[in-house]
């Protein structure tokens, strides 16, 4: 059964705490990103978690093996559910990553890889070196070398889930935002898929901002969304 994740996209600790109690029973998990984290800092996973939520960390950590290594453990001590790496860190950071999740057990967070922004197109590949593949190649090739490195799962888009559940091993998670309800409002995402279609697909969980976060009754928007995806 695939999982509902808010993004909870605000700027502030209180904000947070806010859109997280009145959504209430309606969603279990949430992901905070750079942005919130960078200005409360680990007191919003704190405050989230103890709210009784699950929280995915979105950091997308790209460092030396032993910085990530021990930032996972610092994750971990926080109790946060799921982190993210970028794939193009290498074998041993990524091996490091999965290392330190799992010195914790089935408690420890699981590690998603990013493969490639979808903000690149194939020009920004070959700027930065990654010449003769199309994204979508790449995303494949990143997808395989990540997981083969220890990673639980991937952040991709909808519209990649289903190549990439086709290929790769059982169990492996695919988290996909960019995805509206249908007859929604797609703000600035360019790639959407709808809730049923992300999870026939083969996504395990959702990431779903502005359309529960903006919603005149978010819990009511979370719950439609849930009933799209079969929850
Ligand atoms: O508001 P919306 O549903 O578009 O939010 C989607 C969330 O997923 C945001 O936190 C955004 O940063 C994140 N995300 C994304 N596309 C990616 C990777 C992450 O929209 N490729």
């Amino acid at each position: 059964m695939a999982e509902l994740i808010v993004a909870l996209d605000v700027d502030s600790r209180a904000q947070a705490e806010a859109k997280v109690k009145e959504i209430g029973d309606a969603v279990g998990f949430y992901k905070i990103g750079l942005e919130l984290f960078t200005a409360e800092g680990p007191d919003v996973v704190k405050a989230v978690k103890d709210l009784g939520k699950r929280v995915f960390l979105d950091l997308k950590f790209h460092d030396i093996p032993r910085t990530v290594e021990r930032a996972v453990r610092s994750g971990a001590r926080l109790g946060v559910d799921l982190m993210t790496i970028h794939s193009v860190g290498g074998r041993a950071m990524i091996g490091a990553a999965a290392a330190a999740a799992a010195e914790f057990g089935e408690r420890g967070p699981r590690i998603l890889a990013v493969t490639v922004l979808t903000s690149l197109d194939r020009t920004d590949l070959e700027d930065v070196g990654i010449a003769g593949r199309s994204p979508a190649e790449q995303v494949l090739a990143m997808a395989k070398f990540a997981t083969s490195c220890g990673a639980h799962g991937l952040v991709c888009s909808p519209k990649e889930v289903g190549a990439l559940s086709a290929e790769l091993p059982s169990g492996t998670l695919f988290v996909t935002p960019g995805v509206r309800p249908a007859g929604g409002d797609v703000g600035d995402q360019k790639r959407v898929a709808t809730p049923a279609d992300a999870v026939r697909d083969g996504a395990t969980h959702l990431v779903v901002g502005r359309p529960i976060l903006c919603a005149a009754d978010p819990a009511a928007a979370a719950r439609a969304i849930r009933a799209e995806m079969g929850m």
